[in-house]
């Protein structure tokens, strides 16, 4: 039977957001190895320790084990430790160069080295968020190429995305549905009982690797433009003067109206992902137009908050230039620390080019990351209260942090602050500005 056969080995290629909790769940019924070329992950991951804050220590340790051959997880960056697995899982990043191209790069690299371990009878399986086709045109060739096998005679291929939802602990991997797909009828029909021996939600298996793919992109497109939408509604219904969220409320009470909230689009999943659609769009020559006009108007929501903010001040009477502007968080989204693509970095950088001196908290976000990919140092801690000269004109909540929500941020700002809620969590009486 398949799954005993499986049941030797695993290696889960990228150890991140998606490789370490999928590495974690199928340690559960698989002898699994956990590879990244990252030394310092690695060395944190051995000690039981997960910096993305997606599994708990405790958990962590509870499967980690001493060798690929054991029961559980071994972590490695060492490529022979990895050379006796029959199922490869590549999770590595698909980022957008600066120019909002797909860039391959890593997919590319994790081929080569599954394929320089590749064996006959062997099943790569892809994660990562890509478009249609990168994994039989772009990655099966590198893999045939360092290996020297023939795919779907030699070995085989799957793709199954992942739906993880960063800091969400309920819709953690095993508890959402997964998509399957293999290159070949048997070999789909495997890869789906491999996932579904761990996945407790079930799996899907599509009609082939493509409309795998295309699946998962779609997915996060038809986010965005939603998203984009009611940021759009929000700018509306902001010169019309009414509130974007009661209007919302009130729709919502439709069976068949959507419910999206406006605000921020970043991270490295929804505000990225859709520019995978459109360049393959482009390459079969259809130039998108709803996808596009979605992220234009989703990257434009940072400077419009900032825009307003400024407003607002000049409508007070308070000067902008030189004007003391505090940003409460920095992360792409609430409770968690990751602050890749995140577009709170246009609020601030809009208010800078006003001179605006901006001050930048985050419990969540590390000290080392904001400076070291966007330079700039955040504030520590904010005292309880703060001398009356030394306080805000302007205070923004930019992410709800549960640390945020237990405070009176107020107290931090002068009299007649001017406060804009990105998330609308405050009490409403307290005059906010919103989306
Ligand atoms: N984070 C999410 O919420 C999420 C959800 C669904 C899908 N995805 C997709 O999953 C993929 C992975 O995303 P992530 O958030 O886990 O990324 P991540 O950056 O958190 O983790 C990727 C890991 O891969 C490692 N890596 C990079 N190149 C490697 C290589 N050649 N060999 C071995 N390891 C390598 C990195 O060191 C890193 O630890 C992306 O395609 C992403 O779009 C992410």
């Amino acid at each position: 039977m398949f799954i005993n056969s499986m049941a030797e080995q695993i290696a889960i290629i990228g150890l991140g957001y998606v490789g370490l909790p999928l590495a974690v769940a199928f340690s559960r019924k698989h002898k699994v190895t956990g590879f990244d070329i990252k030394s310092d992950r690695v060395a944190e991951l051995r000690k039981g320790y997960d910096r993305t804050l997606e599994v708990e220590e405790e958990i962590l340790q509870s499967v980690l084990s001493d060798a690929p051959s054991e029961e559980g997880l071994f972590i490695t960056s060492s490529l022979a430790d990895i050379a006796e697995a029959r199922v490869y899982i590549v999770t590595v990043p698909t980022p957008v160069d600066k120019y909002n191209r797909p860039d391959l790069t890593p997919l590319y690299k994790a081929s080569e080295t599954v394929g320089k371990v590749l064996k006959p009878g062997d099943k790569v399986i892809y994660e990562s968020t890509v478009y249609p086709g990168v994994t039989e045109d772009e990655c099966v060739p590198v893999l045939e190429k360092a290996s020297g096998l023939v795919f779907n005679k030699d070995f085989t291929a799957g793709y199954s995305p992942e739906r993880i939802n960063p800091g969400d602990k309920e819709h953690t991997v095993s508890r959402i549905l997964k998509v399957t797909s293999g290159s070949t009828p048997e070999a789909a029909k495997q890869i789906n009982e491999l996932y579904a021996s761990v996945i407790e939600a079930g799996t899907y298996m599509a009609s082939s690797i493509r409309v795998a793919e295309a699946a998962k992109v779609i997915e996060n497109s038809q986010r965005d433009i939603n998203i984009a939408f009611v940021n759009e509604l929000s700018k509306i219904f902001n010169l019309i003067g009414i509130d974007t969220r009661e209007v919302l409320e009130a729709a919502g009470t439709k069976w068949n109206f959507l419910r999206f909230s406006p605000g921020l689009v970043g991270g490295h999943c929804i505000g990225v992902d859709p520019y995978y659609l459109t360049q393959k769009a482009q390459e079969v020559g259809y130039h998108p137009e709803i996808i596009l006009a979605g992220r234009r108007l989703n990257d434009g929501m940072g400077a419009y908050v900032a825009e307003q903010v400024v407003k607002q001040m000049v409508r007070s009477n308070i000067p902008v230039n030189g004007s003391r502007v505090l940003i409460l968080g920095f992360t792409f989204k609430e409770n968690c620390p990751d602050v890749r693509n995140t577009r709170v970095i246009d609020i601030y950088r809009e208010l800078e080019s006003y001179h605006v001196q901006v001050t930048l908290l985050d419990p969540r976000a590390s000290f080392e990351d904001v400076e070291h990919e966007y330079g700039i140092r955040m504030s520590e801690a904010l005292p309880d209260s703060i001398a009356e000269n030394a306080r805000f004109d302007a205070i923004i909540l930019a992410v709800a942090h549960q640390e945020f929500l237990k405070v009176d941020i107020r107290k931090w700002g002068r009299e007649g602050v001017v406060i804009f809620d990105v998330k609308s969590v405050l009490p409403k009486d307290w005059g906010a500005l919103r989306l």
